[in-house]
C-alpha cells in the first residue's frame, strides 16, 4: 500500500528508515500510550528488530506502515486482525514523533487506513483501546469517526499504574 494524503503518505518500512524510526520513536510521551511491546529507550537496535519484523511478517494479515512525513518516517500505523469469532475485526494503533502533534496527521492517517481496510478487507469494525489519560488519542478517534463504546475498567498496567482502557470502534454498516 502507498497512500498519499494531504499531509502524510502511508507506505511500508523500509530498512532505511532504522535512524529516523529510533530518533523519533524514543520518546516518553509515546511509549507511556503505547504497548510495552513498543521499548523504551528506542534504541537503533530495537528500530532494526521492528523493520526486520515487519518484513518477516508481510505475508501475514497484519498491516504495518509508516507515516511519511517531508519523506521522513515519523510516525506508525497498523492494524492487527482478529482470529476465529473476531475475524471480521482488527485493532488499530498508531503513534507520531512528538514535533508534529497537533497538526491534524494521525486523524488523517486513521481516516485513511480504516477506509483503505474497509474497502480492500472483509472487515466491519475496526477498534482501538485507549488509556484513560490519553485525551489526544480519544479526540482523534472522535474525528475520524469512531464511537466510544465503553470503559474496560483497569484492564491496563502501565508505567505502574493499573488503568481503564476507553473503548472505541468504528463499524460498517
Ligand atoms: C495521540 C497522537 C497519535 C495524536 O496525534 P496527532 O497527529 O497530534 O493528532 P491530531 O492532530 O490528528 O488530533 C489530536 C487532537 O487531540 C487534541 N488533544 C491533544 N491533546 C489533548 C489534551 N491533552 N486534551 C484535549 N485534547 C487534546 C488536539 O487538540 C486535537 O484535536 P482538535 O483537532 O479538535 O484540536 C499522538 O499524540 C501520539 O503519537 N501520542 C503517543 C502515542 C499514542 O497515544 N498512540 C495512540 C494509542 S491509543
Amino acid at each position: 500500500m502507498h497512500l498519499e494524503l494531504s499531509q502524510c503518505v502511508l507506505r511500508p518500512w523500509h530498512a532505511e528508515d532504522v535512524g529516523s524510526l529510533a530518533r523519533h520513536a524514543n520518546n516518553r510521551n509515546i511509549w507511556r500510550n503505547v504497548r510495552d511491546r513498543f521499548p523504551h529507550p528506542y534504541t537503533l537496535e530495537a528500530a532494526r528488530e521492528w523493520i526486520q519484523y515487519v518484513e518477516e511478517n508481510e505475508n501475514s494479515q497484519e498491516l504495518n506502515y509508516a507515516i511519511e512525513v517531508a519523506g521522513e518516517a515519523v510516525g506508525g500505523i497498523g492494524l492487527i486482525p482478529g482470529h476465529d469469532i473476531d475475524r471480521r475485526s482488527a485493532e488499530i494503533g498508531y503513534w507520531l514523533s512528538e514535533q508534529f502533534w497537533g497538526r491534524g496527521i494521525i486523524t488523517e492517517a486513521v481516516r485513511g487506513l480504516t477506509d483503505y481496510a474497509f474497502t480492500n478487507f472483509d472487515l466491519c469494525r475496526i477498534w482501538a483501546g485507549v488509556f484513560e489519560w490519553n485525551v489526544g488519542s480519544m479526540r482523534v478517534l472522535e474525528k475520524a469517526g469512531f464511537s466510544r463504546e465503553g470503559v474496560l475498567r483497569k484492564a491496563a498496567t502501565k508505567d505502574g499504574q493499573t488503568i481503564d482502557v476507553i473503548l472505541f470502534a468504528l463499524v460498517r454498516e
